[in-house]
């Protein structure tokens, strides 16, 4: 079974670094293979998993019309577009990134639209772990996949606006419609004191507070020396405060039969 953790909040708030915190902590223990999806049109996913990436969902879509039905000899339009979703797929040990890339402009894409979202909802199905990371509201993941969401966390930064932004982003997201089970808040770049009147309003929009995490030295050094988040050491307090969470959610099973799903 696949467990698909996903971010959501706006810009800024910390989803990037904790899907990437997310990723170090699922392969660190062996959770593995983990796909991540990077479906935030400005997004770096890549750069914090310290991957090099050219080529989207978008190119592949894009790739599929230049073609203009002319495929090669004996292809089929759902076996190109499944060729063409399997080359833009990053491969490395126990860690597969697959990036988005931006929405399409105006124009009649409902035919490859519909076969990109039943092969990806077959590639989700080969790993245990799945971790995405969104735009604020999720929209262009929903149009992508049918895949339900374990985890949904819902990012803020330590601020009583940040709260409420939130609780209209679920009120969007519940729009949706989409099959989520369940839905944290996380808090981004929290100070040790913390206001009661912070908590008031993390009650007051019926919030279910997952956990905090500190501003970490650790990660603003590696984001200004580009280096992977993957790569940060195991005394970072956001590191300490990520597995914390992680093991609050995430269901474990045996090792092996995780790897053994895996086509
Ligand atoms: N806990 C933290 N400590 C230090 N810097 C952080 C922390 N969380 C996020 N940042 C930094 O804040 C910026 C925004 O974070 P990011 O994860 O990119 O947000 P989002 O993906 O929601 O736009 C990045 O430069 C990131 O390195
Ligand atoms: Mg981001």
């Amino acid at each position: 079974m696949t467990q698909v953790i996903a971010m959501a909040g706006k810009g800024g708030t910390g989803k990037t670094t904790l899907a990437a915190l997310i990723i170090r902590y699922l392969k660190k223990k062996g959770h593995r293979p983990i796909l991540a999806v990077d479906a935030d049109p400005s997004s770096n996913l890549a750069d914090a998993l310290g991957f090099r990436v050219k080529r989207s969902l978008g190119t592949a879509r894009e790739e599929f019309f230049e073609t203009k039905g002319n495929l090669p000899p004996g292809m089929t339009k759902e076996t190109y577009l499944e060729m063409k979703l399997h080359e833009i797929l990053v491969e490395s040990q126990g860690l597969d990134l697959l990036v988005m890339g931006r929405p399409e402009g105006p124009g009649c894409y409902c035919y490859a639209n519909n076969i990109l979202r039943r092969h990806l909802d077959l590639l989700i199905n080969n790993y245990p772990f799945v971790v995405m990371d969104n735009e604020a509201g999720m929209e262009h993941l929903s149009r992508r996949t049918t895949q339900g969401v374990d985890h949904l966390l819902f990012l803020s930064d330590y601020s009583i606006k940040g709260i409420r932004t939130v609780g209209k982003i679920r009120e969007l997201i519940d729009e949706l419609k989409l099959s989520i089970t369940e839905k944290h808040l996380v808090v981004d770049r929290a100070p040790r004191e913390l206001d009661p009147g912070f908590f008031q309003e993390i009650q007051n929009q019926r919030l279910n507070l997952l956990g905090m995490i500190p501003e970490d030295p650790f990660i603003f050094e590696y984001e200004m020396k580009e280096k992977p988040l993957l790569d940060l050491p195991d005394e970072s307090s956001a590191v300490r405060v990520v597995a914390g969470m992680m093991e609050k959610i995430i269901k474990t099973g045996n090792r092996s039969e995780a790897i053994g799903n895996r086509l």
